[in-house]
């Protein structure tokens, strides 16, 4: 089933008061249409992104598009549904189309797999992504009037799903007022729109207070995940010894089939830990000849890597280096800088102490090196 979404970002968001219209007014420094439109991107369904815009707003969306790779820009119309007409006649050729509109920045790649999963199955019209109404629902009329039953009732978000076919057809046969969602139309015609899963993240921006909430929301779609990690070398007199990415000059080293860094094989072991992928040995296998030697810094950026290929970002990580000798005290802003290096993140975000263990135990007397190591970082709500 070949994908396409449809972004509206044609209307001019009078009732959000902002003084650039809605969709081009900025969220955390990017407008509020680069957010839906880089969630269509980066999904491996969406085969194409086409974006409506209103007229005269060409300069806003060339800004707030820049340097995405669009499919195109369509010239919207009056009423959303003139605008989302314009935006299917560009979508010739694809099976189905999300129809989506821009002012609901946040879109999370999970409700897109249920959209697209919902219509592979046979007899499906279309699918929308739904909240169930959890407040009582009451008619206003200058006072509170009667209450509204609840049961049964859903609120309707986008984007909506269709077959390509049916919601042209449905657009075409709609004679009732401007519509302000797709699928009452195709519902209109007798199809059978399913319901799947809605989320909050897809809150629509609508009034002046709906921009510091979508703030709100946006600081929300991260997790925070922490990991530990723990390893041990042992001390041998022909080795040399590298702590935290730095060479000591100690009269022994650690043994090992790397470098031995025990240091930084902890770090990858808390930073794999706090993304749940599986441990140093099951990334780099001690069996597999090219480790050999190798410089452990490569283990530490793998990690660091993979948690940024996730979406997430490394808070900070703390180093516990546990030893007799040598000491650590010299050498820790040596080994802060080189982690950091590593990491991409600031000094401060890396913490390293050491302590001994009074002479008792491994440590104690000389034979190895032990350390520990906690890694914070922040993952996409969706991972
Ligand atoms: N939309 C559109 N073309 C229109 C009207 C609306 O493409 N003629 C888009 C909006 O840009 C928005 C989505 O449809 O992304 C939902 O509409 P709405 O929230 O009503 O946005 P506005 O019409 O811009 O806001 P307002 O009604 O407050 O003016
Ligand atoms: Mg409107």
């Amino acid at each position: 089933m070949k994908c396409a979404a449809i972004i509206v970002a044609a209307g001019k968001g009078e009732r959000a008061g902002a003084v650039l219209p809605k969709q081009y007014a900025p969220l955390a420094g990017k407008a509020v249409l680069t957010y839906s439109v880089e969630a269509c991107l980066s999904h491996p369904k969406i085969s194409a992104t086409f974006v409506v815009i209103g007229e005269g707003q060409e300069i806003l969306a060339e800004e707030a598009l820049r340097g995405l790779s669009v499919t195109d820009i369509v010239t919207g119309g009056a009423e959303r549904q003139i605008s989302v007409r314009q935006g299917l006649a560009r979508a010739q050729g694809f099976d189905a189309v999300l129809i989506h509109d821009a002012a609901r920045p946040f879109l999370p790649a999970s409700v897109i797999d249920r959209l697209i999963e919902a219509l592979a199955q046979p007899g499906c019209a279309g699918a929308v992504p739904v909240l169930p109404v959890v407040d009582t629902v009451a008619r206003a009329q200058g006072s509170l009037g009667d209450g509204v039953d609840r049961t049964g009732l859903v609120r309707v978000q986008t984007p909506q799903a269709f077959p390509l076919p049916v919601i042209i057809a449905a657009h075409d046969a709609w004679s009732g007022a401007a519509a302000t969602d797709d699928a009452q139309m195709v519902r209109a015609m007798g199809g059978e729109v399913r319901l799947v899963d809605g989320d909050i993240m897809l809150e629509k921006i609508t009034q002046p207070t709906d921009f510091a909430e979508a703030e709100r929301r946006l600081h929300m779609r991260f997790v925070s995940r922490t990991g530990m990690g723990f390893d041990v070398h042992r001390l041998q007199s022909d080795e040399e010894l590298w702590l935290g990415g730095v060479l000591i000059p100690h009269h022994k080293g650690l043994a090992g089939h790397s470098d031995a860094d025990v240091a930084l094989h902890a770090l990858t072991d808390a930073l794999l830990g706090a993304l749940g992928d599986g441990d140093i040995g099951a990334h780099f296998p001690p069996s597999d000849p090219q480790w050999r030697g190798a410089a452990s810094h490569r283990f530490v950026e793998h990690a660091a890597h993979l948690v940024r290929h996730a979406g997430g970002i490394i808070d900070h990580v703390d180093l516990t280096l546990i030893c007799e000798a040598p000491k650590i005290g010299p050498y820790r802003e040596a080994m802060r800088t080189q982690i950091a290096a590593m990491l991409g993140v600031r000094i401060a975000c890396v913490s390293v102490k050491a302590t001994t263990t009074e002479r008792l135990g491994f440590t104690g007397r000389g034979e190895g090196i032990a350390a520990q190591a906690v890694a914070t970082i922040r993952l996409p709500l969706e991972h």
